[in-house]
């Protein structure tokens, strides 16, 4: 089983940016941790990070008929992005979004989730560890525990 997990804009600057609200973890610690549950659990992974809207369904619509399970903080466009609602839903591949933070406990503009609605499930708040919640998600869902 292969799984992709797709951060959007500003993840890369995990560890720097407001580290009261996400963690001191680097996005570089961040990839290690997600690499190595996914290796405990048998299950292939890529990363795959944009500050670009474009590049992100890019890279949705690549994963068709290659990738098994999408993991994906969409940051800042899980507010604003149709076109990455409308990029999950044209290749249907299962997914699950998550926040390091409690969005729905942040201002009211982060309460709003476009790509809720093309994902099966959604982890906010639980920090770093929410993307590993996201892979065993995953894993149940297509078979492979
Ligand atoms: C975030 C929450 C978003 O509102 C914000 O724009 C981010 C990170 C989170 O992981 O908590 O960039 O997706």
């Amino acid at each position: 089983m292969k799984i992709l997990v797709i951060n959007g804009p500003n993840l890369n600057m995990l560890g720097i940016r407001e580290p009261d609200i996400y963690g001191r973890e680097t996005y570089a610690t961040l990839l290690e941790k997600i690499g190595t549950h996914c290796k405990a659990k048998g299950l292939d992974v890529e990363f795959f990070q944009s500050n670009h809207e474009g590049s992100l369904v890019d890279k949705i619509q690549e994963a068709y008929g290659r990738i098994d399970g999408i993991v994906i903080n969409p940051g800042a466009y899980t507010h604003t992005s149709v076109a990455l609602l409308d990029a999950l839903k044209a290749v249907s591949i299962p997914a699950v979004e998550v926040h390091i933070s409690e969005v729905d406990k942040r201002e009211e503009f982060r309460q709003i989730s476009y790509v809720r609605a093309a994902c099966f499930a959604v982890i906010t708040g639980h920090g770093t560890d929410g993307y590993l919640e996201a892979v065993d998600l995953l894993a149940e869902r297509c078979g492979k525990k």
